[in-house]
């Protein structure tokens, strides 16, 4: 049997090369440059940068502190996806069927033999059930001894390899794929038999998630109708977009939204559990069709997490505050690593002011925008992480203190710092607003501080009244 299907396989291939030779194949692109476009799903490795080992070593200066906020590795997906496996075999059932009984493969444009192979053969990984939602992978621990390894190899006199607890302080979640990422990322610093231990996790931890426990917050989501992501969604674009994806996968009605993004997602995750590997799912999407689903991503993050709600920077007041408090003094910790999640290092972006447009993502300005600062996909990938280090020059007499953020191994790129480098007496000053607040009640202002809704109640409450009053007239 497995030899019959070889045997097909290679004949289908060489078969179906001289007919559909220009159409895009995943299985053959060397580039796959759309997997950098997969938003938070993104691997970090083909992410991270590249040209840190120039940035970090700053002349005349020694770094002294480090501040790291990391999100965790790359994890399993949550029980709604992992519950529709069988709507992928489905739908995996389905194309094959369009392309080999119902030959309805559009004539220009279709899967390649070899992505369609690929389809067909792919099975669920059937060890990956419903009570493992969220758990870190393997390539996740891979992540986090990664950054582990390449910041200690990059500040060895700060990221000391003698572990105690008053020199480094860390901190994760309450979620196995945090507690697992400390746990590789301190195997990695320390050596596998090392007694790291984590802060004892607060009742309410509102220094790491603080967006739990802030209802208006919560209340102000995407799934409205009236969201930008949902108006996108509704738009010519990406209409044309589901339209011609269920084309190319032979279906003569368009798919529904859900089952496109549903595959779409498991190719994502399934390209970020091995890198090295081609996720079969991602076949079924053009580059260009990335781009399209990448920006439905970004305007949902914009808004939930993003510039896109004014509430969003000061959701972190605790966090920056501790920061600066810790790269302010000269008393241990010398070292602060926190794991966490994606909302977290997002709103820690926007507090900051990093990646932000001039312009607001909306559900119109999806060309206009191709070139966005706020691209998740860079932003926020598996295992993103912010990493604050601060050093000590000898050569600046006015300022000794610098400090140089990086952003998923880049230098962040602030117009008020110097190549990366920022005066320490100018990072206090622009986050004064934070740094001065009384976070207990900046870090979640009340609806009404911030937003026209409670206005807009109100005035509906008086038209209604009106009517009701003319209605007695
Ligand atoms: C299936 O998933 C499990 C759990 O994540 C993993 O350990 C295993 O390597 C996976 N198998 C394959 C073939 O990818
Ligand atoms: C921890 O390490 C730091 C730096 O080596 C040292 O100054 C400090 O005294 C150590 N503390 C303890 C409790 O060993
Ligand atoms: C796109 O499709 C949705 C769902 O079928 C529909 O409600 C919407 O009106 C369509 N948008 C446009 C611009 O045709
Ligand atoms: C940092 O401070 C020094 C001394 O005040 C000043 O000359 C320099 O321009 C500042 N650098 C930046 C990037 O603001």
């Amino acid at each position: 049997m497995k030899f019959f299907m070889v045997v097909s396989a290679l004949f289908i291939t060489l078969f179906g090369h001289a007919l559909a030779q220009f159409d895009y194949c995943f299985g053959k692109d060397t580039e796959r440059s759309q997997t950098r476009q997969f938003t938070t799903k993104t691997a970090y490795q083909i992410i991270k940068g590249t040209n840190i080992d120039k940035q970090y070593l700053v002349p005349h200066c020694l770094p002294q502190k480090i501040w790291i906020f990391h999100r965790h590795g790359t994890r399993l997906p949550s029980r709604s996806i992992i519950e529709k496996a069988s709507r992928l075999e489905e739908l995996r059932d389905a194309i094959v069927k369009n392309y080999r009984v119902l030959r309805t493969a559009p004539s220009t444009n279709a899967l390649c033999q070899e992505d369609l192979i690929a389809l067909q053969m792919w099975k669920w990984n059937s060890s990956i059930t419903p009570d493992m939602e969220e758990y870190l992978t393997s390539q996740g621990y891979e992540d986090l001894r990664g950054t582990a390894r390449h910041y200690q190899k990059l500040y060895p006199n700060v990221l000391i390899k003698e572990y105690n607890n008053t020199y480094y302080l860390f901190r994760h979640t309450d979620s196995q794929r945090t507690t697992e990422s400390f746990k590789a990322f301190t195997d990695s610093l320390f050596g596998m038999h090392n007694d790291a231990v984590a802060e004892k996790i607060p009742e309410e931890d509102k220094l790491l998630r603080p967006y739990d426990y802030c209802e208006p917050w919560a209340a102000n989501n995407n799934d409205d109708e009236n969201s930008e992501v949902n108006k996108y969604k509704r738009s010519v674009l990406w209409n044309d977009t589901l339209m011609e994806i269920s084309t190319r996968l032979g279906f003569q009605y368009t798919l529904e939204s859900k089952d496109v993004e549903l595959m779409y997602d498991i190719c994502r995750y399934e390209q970020a559990w091995q890198v090295d590997r081609t996720s079969v799912w991602c076949g079924a999407f053009t580059p260009p069709q990335v781009t399209v689903f990448e920006y439905a991503e970004d305007l949902k993050y914009y808004y939930k997490f993003g510039y896109g709600s004014d509430i969003n920077a000061h959701l972190n007041c605790r966090i920056v505050q501790n920061m600066i408090e810790h790269l302010g003094s000269n008393a241990l910790p010398n070292v602060q690593v926190s794991f966490a999640h994606s909302a977290g290092l997002q709103t820690l972006m926007s507090a900051l002011g990093i990646n932000k447009d001039d312009r607001p993502l909306t559900a119109n300005n999806y060309q206009s925008m191709s070139e966005r600062k706020w691209k998740t996909s860079n932003i926020d990938p598996f295992a993103g992480n912010f990493v604050a280090v601060k050093y000590e020059c000898n050569n600046a007499p006015l300022e000794k203190e610098k400090v140089i953020f990086f952003l998923n191994q880049n230098a962040v790129d602030l117009d008020w710092c110097h190549v990366g480098l920022c005066n320490w007496s100018e990072v206090v000053q622009r986050y004064e607003h934070i740094i001065n607040a009384d976070c207990d009640s900046y870090y979640c202002p009340g609806v009404g501080a911030l937003s026209a809704k409670p206005i807009s109640i109100a005035v509906t409450l008086l038209m209604s009244a009106i009517i009701y009053l003319i209605n007695l007239i």
